[in-house]
């Protein structure tokens, strides 16, 4: 049942690698672009492909196949073979709407087609920034959270079959409050053991000291019930690393109260989703808050944040989330000198506090924050120059091939745009 092999990192390891980048959508494909700058400054084994995911694809297969049709979708089936033949993919923002008749969410999709069960979401308070706690305290954690089941198991009615309701006892005071809705919250026993399995392996490989389980076993008992005991059994196999269980309610209390405390969690989907936000937010927001979806045959990468459809082509937004979020693709690739590069030369930006996006500038109380900020790209260019003290003399040409790589005037007429 469990795997073998350490899925958090490639399967074979590669003198090149393939992989397929994801420009996304709006404002997307500004950070994309300045990502690729930096790629280029680190010199990368690497042979990118690119493929396209989002709602431009869900317009532009919209515009071609009639309603009904399977392949109007976020994510065409070529991006899908990019995806299942790359050895990672990394993803910039997409939009997502809800309430458009047929349209399903593209992550979504990804992570249940590819059995992507690990989202790892790292909090860490980056050099040169600080936290809106007192005191800035030491955050670096780790979450772990369950990619597949729970509540994002799609199993759900409404109304209810009429069956349910003598289903259990439980249901009969439901009989008469008008229409009832009901989605399923739906854990396995694989499900539980391959993510906690995940987060000891991690903190085994990274020598952490703690793994901690947030639950409400204390209340939904059949659920959270079996995964705080999956929990307990497979903490065996990991004597040195303590484990500690505890109701999610508290974490998100003692997150904010306590947030050193927290070295690596594993969560379940919901309680993770909840919580990872929650721990983006003590480090510096979503803009610095890389994402990794990863499973047994795929690896996608993305960054926390939204596509900001307001800020689109504009190259306002900040590249650290999906910098970062490379960085773990790189680990993932076990790249690992380059990605400590990369975090190092983030870092080095960070602090000299010179070259920031207009987001880092006001978040750091700056009151000349919009006269001080610089664009996406020229930010990523100071990282690049940290990475590569040569980098000034082709920076023309990098940043015409960033752009070409990242071209997006086809969308020209699209609300993607
Ligand atoms: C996330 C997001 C997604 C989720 C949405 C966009 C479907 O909130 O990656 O945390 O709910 O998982
Ligand atoms: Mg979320």
């Amino acid at each position: 049942m469990a795997e073998n092999r350490n899925v958090m990192q490639v399967k074979e390891k590669k003198d090149r690698y393939q992989v397929c980048y994801i420009p996304g959508d709006h404002a997307g494909f500004d950070v994309m672009e300045g990502c690729m700058i930096v790629m280029d400054a680190l010199n990368l084994p690497i042979d990118w492909v690119r493929a396209d995911m989002g709602w431009c694809m869900w317009e532009e297969t919209c515009a071609k196949y009639p309603e009904g049709d399977e392949r109007r979708n976020t994510v065409p089936q070529e991006t899908r073979d990019a995806i299942a033949n790359s050895d990672a993919t990394l993803m910039a923002a997409i939009t997502s709407k809800s309430g458009v008749k047929g349209f399903k969410s593209a992550i979504l999709q990804m992570r249940q087609l590819f059995d992507l069960y690990i989202n790892i979401r790292p909090a860490k308070l980056m050099p040169g920034l600080s936290s809106p706690l007192k005191g800035d305290p030491n955050i670096d954690m780790v979450l772990f959270r369950e990619n597949t089941e729970d509540l994002y198991s799609a199993v759900e009615w409404r109304p209810i079959p009429k069956e349910f309701y003598d289903l259990h006892p439980g249901m009969e005071r439901f009989k008469t409050k008008g229409e009832t809705a009901v989605s399923w919250r739906v854990f396995s026993e694989e499900g539980c053991e391959r993510i906690i399995r995940a987060a000891f392996e991690y903190a085994r490989a990274t020598g952490r000291k703690s793994v901690t389980n947030c639950n409400k076993a204390n209340v939904i008992r059949a659920t959270d019930g079996m995964m705080k005991e999956i929990f307990f059994k497979v903490a065996k196999d990991y004597p040195e690393i303590k484990a500690v269980e505890e109701n999610a309610d508290a974490t998100a209390m003692w997150i904010i109260k306590n947030p050193q405390n927290y070295d690596v969690v594993v969560a379940s989907n919901v309680f993770g989703d909840i919580l990872s936000d929650e721990a983006s937010q003590l480090i510096g927001g979503l803009g610095f808050s890389p994402s990794g979806n990863i499973g047994k045959d795929a690896a996608l990468f993305e960054p926390s944040h939204g596509s900001a459809p307001k800020y689109a082509h504009q190259y306002k937004l900040n590249p650290c989330g999906l910098l970062l979020t490379a960085k773990m693709m790189l680990e993932f690739l076990r790249l690992d000198d380059k990605a400590a590069l990369l975090e190092k030369a983030i870092g080095e930006v960070l602090v000299e506090g010179k070259d920031l996006t207009y987001d880092i500038f006001r978040d750091k109380g700056e009151k000349d924050w919009e006269t001080k900020a610089v664009s996406t790209l020229e930010m990523s260019k100071a990282i690049a120059r940290k990475i590569d003290p040569a980098f000034d003399k082709r920076a023309d040409e990098v940043a015409a091939k960033a752009k070409e790589m990242c071209a997006w005037e086809h969308l020209k007429g699209q609300e993607a745009y």
